[in-house]
């Protein structure tokens, strides 16, 4: 956690390709933050910017952008698996850094960095967009509140036709957002984890997993991710005790559902033998949600952690865990499934 910082913030962009003009436009928008520099290795890219935004300056040169005294901060959204050597090279050279997720590509590194962001008093925040989700907040709220009773399981599918990735597989590019939201929602890191998962378009890269968690107290969290899926869904569904919710990150307005639904008492004995649990039928409950784009907050929760010196609620610690289940993951899916305790 850095030391707070009260003027305009001076941002530089780190990669801008697919995601990394999001946080142009984000970081462009605050009254008190402005992009300073763009960096890119694609001229194409940098050209892009040039006309967009004839402020910023650019470079092919990441170096140029963090020997800059002027800059405050860096974003960091190039592919995953150069994330550690500049996201080291920045604090190093005394940036706050948000850096896009997963983190790092092993979790050693990712440790690292957690121990050189606190050496240099900076602040390293780690881009688990959907913690600044309203729907999944929102869930939380609900979690939290004990009204759904008795957490059972969760299971999350977000599968769709790509984008399909060369550096990482469907585990480290899609479930890493499951995983975050799992132990957001539950304060706490899996006991276990398993995954299975195949290669169907390319030797070597998952393109489609199963990956479970177990946590403490018994609750079974589950995702199914695909960039090989004619569909695209984004969804969470929460089993408890007394209620149900599904959340739907595509829907516009009934983003989250509650189902009054739960199986009532004890099993019923019949003179027979056997027994029937009653499902018990209620309401559904659509709460209005004031949608807000998710990565704007997590641009402005940045913001406001350098300036009043907060600690970020994705921070470097929670992405270095993060890590770390996903290493699991991967060392399951190369067992065959076998479960890993990371107890
Ligand atoms: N939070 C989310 O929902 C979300 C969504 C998409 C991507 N991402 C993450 O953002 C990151 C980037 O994803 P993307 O889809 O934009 O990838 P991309 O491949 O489209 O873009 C990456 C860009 O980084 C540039 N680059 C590579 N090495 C560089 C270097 N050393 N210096 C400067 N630029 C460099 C590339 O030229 C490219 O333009 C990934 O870590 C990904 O996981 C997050």
């Amino acid at each position: 956690m850095g030391n707070p910082v009260k003027k305009k913030l001076k941002i530089g962009i780190i990669g801008c390709g697919h995601w990394g003009p999001n946080h142009v436009r984000n970081f462009s928008s605050f009254p008190d933050s402005e992009v300073a520099w763009v960096s890119d290795l694609n001229e194409e890219r940098l050209k892009f910017i040039r006309d967009s935004y004839p402020g910023i300056r650019v470079s092919k040169d990441y170096r140029d952008i963090i020997a800059d005294p002027l800059v405050d901060a860096v974003v960091i959204s190039t592919p995953t698996s150069t994330h550690y050597q500049i996201v080291k090279d920045s604090l190093a050279a005394g940036k706050n850094v948000l850096c896009e997720k997963p983190l790092t590509l092993r979790s050693w590194e990712s440790e690292e960095l957690v121990r050189l962001a606190e050496e240099k008093r900076k602040t390293l925040m780690v881009g688990h967009v959907f913690l600044y989700n309203i729907g999944v907040q929102k869930l939380k709220e609900y979690i939290n509140s004990g009204s759904i009773g008795k957490i059972y399981y969760l299971h999350s599918t977000r599968v769709n036709l790509g984008p399909i990735r060369n550096d990482v597989n469907a585990v480290w590019d899609l479930a890493s957002h499951d995983i975050s939201i799992f132990c957001y929602l539950f304060d706490k890191f899996p006991e276990k984890v398993s995954a299975n998962g195949n290669c169907f378009l390319r030797d070597n890269i998952e393109d489609v997993a199963f990956v479970s968690l177990m946590f403490s107290g018994g609750v079974l969290a589950n995702a199914h991710v695909s960039w090989l899926d004619p569909r695209k869904v984004r969804e969470i569904v929460v089993v408890g005790d007394q209620k149900m919710i599904v959340w739907n990150d595509m829907a516009l307005e009934d983003t989250l559902r509650i189902y009054e639904k739960s199986v009532e008492g004890e099993p019923y004995y019949s003179d027979f033998g056997d027994f029937q649990l009653l499902p018990k039928e209620g309401n559904v409950i659509v709460p209005k949600l004031k949608l807000m784009e998710p990565l704007k907050n997590q641009s402005r929760h940045f913001i406001d952690c350098l300036k009043e010196g907060k600690r970020p609620i994705s921070d470097g610690e929670f992405g270095w865990k993060v890590v770390r289940v996903l290493e699991a993951a991967q060392k399951s899916l190369s067992d065959g499934g076998k479960v890993v305790d990371l107890r």
